[in-house]
């Protein structure tokens, strides 16, 4: 085989850009508060910047809801809920759920535009992955509506009420969907909150909310800050908080809600491992090395951040991944050739810019894209780190970011006892040609989801979650409905 020691970026990765137009998108100055099927100014009167982490500029101004307003929402959602949803069957339900994904549907190339603009995602990913995969969640569960009894054999299954659900930044309208749909399916009414930095499409889909139909009450968004999701945590007449954060704000929540009649499910941060074994393809492995870490610019609470390649292989792996990290597209995220967008907010960016400098001051050896980056915006190089130990902060706690270590291995128990040495349980990816080894680690492997020679891959059937400080609580295909029925 040839051996191609350059790793310099090559004119033949050299695309004119392809912008997505955003002409056909429209955006309000302001955003109000969506209450009842209403827009409602905030009772704080204040307003807080979405903006653009591409070019910095402002997108919209959005209402920051404190606790008289959450108590509105609240209170409409409670109301909603005894006098209309939960008198409807669920065939009925199951309309507007399914009205609510077609309307989705047709205007996807306006939910995908706005996405890439407040989150900073690439256009290919939010228009590919995340909008078809939020129109599925809602038409998976429009579909469990009038079945629950089916989902739940020999148990009478009954919604528990009021979900206050606070979603992140990361992939802000599969997490509203994620949340929405199976607390309507089982026949509850939500108050849902967006992250601070990406209320816009969360907002969009109220409009569609509204136009659908939907009784007013049963899906109500308030926007704001952590004071205002810990004001839906707080609130005494929620039966069910539904998180999806940082394992600091989980923990935050279980302390709140402890001693109530409050259900919970956390979905929290992850550290999880990609393990390559020495009879894997190679190349396809690549990909998903690649595609574990470098997706959404790493933003990803399962993200790949943790790469174990069996040692005899190591040389070779590295080489190619190094080969294929500048090869990547780092830029607009509204251009189509766009692999990475940008980080979503300046805090974020520090945050991976100080993961980075740890690992060079506890000696790790750095490599990094020689890709330009714009000079505007926050974007980030994507970054390996080779000569990394168990021991190494970059290798326990989660960057959030484009970064990922590479360890060696020798045997399989050496593998999942160095994979599992960590406080987090999300995901893992297994690299095998072997099948008995597949099912030897997803036993093994003490992570919510394992992929094997996949990475990253969704579905709205399979359930999704963590063991350990990643969480409890599934999401997802009928184990979600669980989550949301008494
Ligand atoms: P965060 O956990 O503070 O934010 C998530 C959501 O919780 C947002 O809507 C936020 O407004 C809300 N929130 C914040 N404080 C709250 C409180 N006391 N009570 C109720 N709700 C509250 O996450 P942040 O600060 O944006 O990111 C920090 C780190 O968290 C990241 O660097 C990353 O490591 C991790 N993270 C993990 C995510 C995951 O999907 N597992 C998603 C986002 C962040
Ligand atoms: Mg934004």
């Amino acid at each position: 085989m040839a051996k191609n020691t350059s790793t310099k970026n090559t004119a033949e990765w050299n695309y004119a850009a392809s912008p997505e137009s955003t002409s056909h998108i429209r955006l309000e100055k302001k955003y109000q508060l969506f209450i009842n099927n209403e827009w409602v100014s905030p009772s704080s009167k204040k307003y807080f910047p979405s903006t653009n982490p591409a070019s910095e500029e402002v997108l919209a101004e959005i209402a920051w809801a404190n606790d008289v307003d959450v108590d509105k929402a609240v209170k409409a959602a409670r109301k909603a809920y005894q006098e209309v949803w939960s008198k409807l069957s669920g065939a009925e339900r199951g309309k507007y759920i399914y009205r609510i994904a077609r309307m989705m549907q047709e205007r996807a190339r306006e939910f995908a535009v706005i996405e890439s603009l407040d989150c900073g995602k690439p256009i290919r990913e939010s228009r590919d992955v995340d909008v078809p995969l939020a129109c599925n969640h809602f038409f998976y569960y429009a579909g469990w509506a009038d079945k629950l009894e089916y989902a739940m054999p020999h148990k009478k299954p009954e919604a528990l009420g009021v979900a206050g659900q606070i979603i992140p930044w990361n992939f802000p309208l599969l997490m509203a969907a994620w949340k929405i749909a199976p607390a309507l399916a089982a026949g509850n009414t939500v108050v849902l909150k967006p992250a601070e930095t990406t209320s816009l499409t969360a907002l969009k889909l109220a409009e569609i909310i509204k136009d659908s139909g939907l009784p007013p009450g049963v899906v109500n968004i308030v926007t704001g800050y952590g004071d205002t999701g810990a004001a839906i945590v707080n609130h005494p007449d929620i039966d069910k908080i539904a998180f999806t954060g940082s394992t600091n704000v989980g923990k935050i929540i279980q302390r709140a809600i402890a001693g109530t009649h409050k259900k919970s499910t956390l979905e929290l941060g992850g550290k999880s491992a990609n393990i390559i074994f020495d009879d894997a393809p190679i190349d396809q492995a690549v990909e998903g090395i690649v595609n574990g870490i470098f997706f959404n610019q790493g933003h990803v609470c399962c993200a790949g951040s943790r790469l174990f390649v069996q040692e005899n292989i190591a040389e070779r792996v590295i080489h190619k991944l190094k080969s294929r990290m500048e090869s990547l597209y780092v830029g607009d995220p509204l251009d189509k050739n766009t692999d990475i967008g940008a980080i979503n907010s300046k805090e974020q960016l520090e945050t991976i810019e100080k993961y980075i400098r740890i690992g060079k001051e506890e000696g790790a050896e750095i490599y990094q894209s020689q890709c330009a980056i714009p000079s505007k915006g926050y974007f980030c190089r994507p970054t390996l780190f080779t000569g990394v130990s168990q021991s190494h902060v970059i290798a326990q706690e989660e960057i959030f970011g484009p970064v990922l270590t590479i360890q060696t291995f020798r045997t399989v128990d050496e593998v999942i006892q160095k994979a599992n040495n960590t406080p987090y349980g999300l995901a893992a990816g297994v690299w095998t040609d072997k099948g008995s080894r597949i099912f030897n680690l997803t036993t093994k492997l003490r992570a919510g989801v394992v992929w094997a020679n996949t990475y990253n891959k969704f579905d709205p059937v399979s359930p999704f979650g963590g063991y350990k400080e990643s969480g409890f609580g599934r999401e997802g295909g009928v184990h979600g409905l669980g989550a949301y029925l008494k």
